[in-house]
């Protein structure tokens, strides 16, 4: 039996990386080896639904996946738990007679669910740990700087906790507790830029990013090169092509960006490779179509999978869709294209 006032659902969008977090310097602190600056989809897109019920009945705490029950005793869960737990136990000691702490002696059951591909390189986690640290914060009474417990969840999902565009600092300190995001623009800053995603494969990746960053780390030269010199430099340029709202700036570093994850992908060894055909070939058709006007008027990015990210503005997105829709037929294809931000049935690839 749930008792109704202790059940809570919260939804948390998916963010897409513009400078890529790739590498950790602290595994179980998620702490990573570079800043790295993302874009919130609205939460009516790409997007985690998490339901988390107390109860005086439940015998354990308990998750369950997209329907499916999982282990709950997986570490970087059992971190969240145990830190918003921490939160909630300061806060009552605290906060004295007036506040509820019901919930700290109960357990928990949770309830996730995502509206798009698990694991499919679509920042699934991100979601999902965002999604479930703001929840269980509510269950809990917290309130105040969730994003340094969403990043033990999941690195990428501590810019989750913001919306519109949020850079995660790296930070200094060892304890990691400078590691956070922080907004840099909220989403009305830009409400021109248009988000759309080419699903070039629904399949689970074959190197998760938690192994794909530790081998990375270990033997590419080119990641510590680009975590060293290249990200602190990008990261000044990108937050100001937001801040002016210039979109050939923020583009071109936006694919830039994402070509260099990737080369240090295959500068990894054994080599990752998370680009299938269809991406280059997206990556080629983007190039030309910028080529063609003379001008950067669209931008693909790409994270641990093959399906495309692209950034474009409003009065662009009829001419590339038509575009997109001649070269990726759905029939020949067979694919799917998941929502954009402004379009609702589109093209596949
Ligand atoms: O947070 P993780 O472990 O899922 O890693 C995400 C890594 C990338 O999506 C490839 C880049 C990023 O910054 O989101």
């Amino acid at each position: 039996s749930v008792d109704k006032e202790n059940m809570i659902t919260c939804t948390a969008p998916v963010n897409i990386a513009v400078i890529k977090y790739w590498g950790k310097r602290n595994e179980d602190l998620i702490l990573p080896i570079n800043s790295s600056l993302s874009v919130t989809l609205h939460q009516d897109q790409l997007k985690t639904t998490t339901t988390v019920a107390t109860s005086r009945s439940f015998q354990e705490d308990r998750i369950w996946l997209n329907g499916k029950e999982e282990d709950i005793s997986h570490p970087r869960l059992q971190s969240c738990l145990r830190e918003i737990r921490r939160l909630a136990r300061k806060r009552r000691n605290n906060a004295g007679p007036g506040f509820d702490a019901t919930a700290l002696s109960h357990k928990v059951h949770i309830c996730s669910i995502n509206n798009f591909p698990t694991a499919a390189g679509l920042a699934s986690s991100a979601a999902g740990f965002a999604c479930l640290v703001y929840t269980l914060a509510r269950v809990f009474g917290v309130e105040g700087e969730l994003s340094g417990i969403a990043r033990q969840g999941s690195g990428s999902a501590c810019r989750s906790m913001y919306g519109g565009f949020v850079q995660w600092i790296m930070g200094q300190q060892e304890d990691g507790k400078d590691s956070l995001a922080q907004q840099v623009e909220p989403e009305s800053h830009w409400p021109e830029l248009r988000i759309l995603v080419l699903v070039a494969s629904a399949e689970r990746k074959p190197v998760g990013s938690t192994s794909g960053m530790q081998t990375s780390v270990q033997t590419s030269s080119l990641l510590k090169h680009r975590a060293e010199s290249v990200v602190p430099g990008r990261m000044v340029e990108m937050t100001e092509a937001v801040r002016r709202k210039d979109f050939a700036a923020f583009a071109e570093l936006t694919m830039k960006d994402s070509n260099q994850f990737h080369a240090t992908c295959l500068d990894t060894y054994p080599p990752i490779f998370y680009l299938n055909n269809v991406s280059h070939r997206i990556i080629s058709m983007v190039h030309r179509y910028n080529r063609h006007y003379g001008e950067t008027r669209v931008a693909y990015t790409f994270d641990a999978g093959p399906n495309a990210v692209i950034f474009t503005l409003q009065q662009h997105i009829p001419e590339f869709v038509q575009m997109v829709q001649y070269f990726f037929p759905p029939e020949i294809n067979g694919g799917q294209f998941i929502k954009g931000l402004s379009v609702d049935q589109a093209p596949l690839s």
